[in-house]
């Protein structure tokens, strides 16, 4: 007989979280939602009073704590320091959202400097990567663990213009896949989430410019662009009992933009 039908299936309490970038856009509504399905939440951003503001929000309302680490997470040294505060605030961390991305450069490959795609790199593979190795061995010590990465549906393609992005994107995809083969019997899931045009600051240049956003909105099948809640709500998704048979995956949250054939 399977388990009995009580609580939900997407119930975090007595899980920990630590959300990078979590003090606005995508971060923010996945760091609200965790802690509101009962999840204790160490939310990191480079400037700290936003972060706090989210983590006040949080902790004024019921369901999960939060606390804040003011970290770069292109710095290995702060990503050790967000750990160790996460770990003396709330004891194990098993639940990981990558979700803090950099997007510094657009423009022909000939111009990607060394700098530009080392630091995208540091960004958006190096801290999913470090952060993955200082929390696998708890989250394999208790059989349960969630690493999910905020990619981007432009790794899912070619592109003339965007190529630190989208080869740091693609990296922490193939990671992820890895970590899912090396350790879901262990009872770890990973996967990546992959949204497609989501209404926050890091997609203003491209809200603004009426031209990119028609482009945009012709392969979208909905025809609007997406709310930072709904990734959110496929985060909690993955990261509670829902998400336990999916591993490895990268999904995509774009408004059907990635299965529209536009001729
Ligand atoms: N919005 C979209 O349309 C879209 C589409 C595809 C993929 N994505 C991906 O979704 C993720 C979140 O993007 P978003 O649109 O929510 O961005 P956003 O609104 O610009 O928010 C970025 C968050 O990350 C933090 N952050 C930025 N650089 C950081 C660093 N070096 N160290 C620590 N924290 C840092 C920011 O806080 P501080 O500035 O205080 O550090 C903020 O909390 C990214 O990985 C992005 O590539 C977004």
């Amino acid at each position: 007989m399977s388990a009995p039908f009580a609580g939900t299936l997407f119930d975090l309490a007595g899980h920990v979280a630590i959300v990078t970038g979590g003090s606005r856009g995508i971060g923010r509504a996945i760091a609200e939602r965790l802690a509101q399905h009962g999840a204790n939440v160490v939310l990191c951003a480079r400037k700290e009073a936003a972060a706090r503001e989210v983590c006040d929000m949080i902790n004024d309302r019921d369901g999960g704590r939060a606390i804040a680490a003011t970290t770069n997470i292109t710095r290995a040294v702060e990503l050790d320091g967000l750990v160790a505060a996460a770990e003396a605030a709330f004891g194990t961390i098993d639940i990981l959202v990558a979700n803090a991305g950099l997007h510094i450069h657009v423009g022909p490959s000939a111009e990607m400097s060394d700098a530009v795609l080392e630091k995208t790199l540091d960004g958006n593979f190096h801290a999913l990567r470090r952060l993955s190795q200082r929390l696998l061995p708890g989250m394999i010590a208790q059989r349960w663990g969630r690493i999910i990465n905020i990619g981007s549906v432009a790794a899912h393609f070619g592109s003339g213009i965007y190529h630190s992005y989208t080869l740091s994107k693609v990296m922490a995809m193939q990671y992820v896949r890895n970590i899912a083969v090396e350790h879901g019997e262990a009872g770890v899931r990973a996967n990546t989430i992959s949204p497609g045009l989501i209404a926050t600051d890091m997609a203003k240049d491209l809200l603004d410019d009426p031209q990119a956003l028609s482009a945009e909105m012709a392969r979208s099948t909905v025809g609007r662009v997406g709310r930072p809640d709904e990734v959110a709500g496929l985060v909690v998704a993955l990261a509670s009992a829902a998400g336990g048979y999916v591993n490895g995956q990268t999904i995509a949250v774009d408004g059907g933009q990635t299965i529209r054939y536009v001729a």
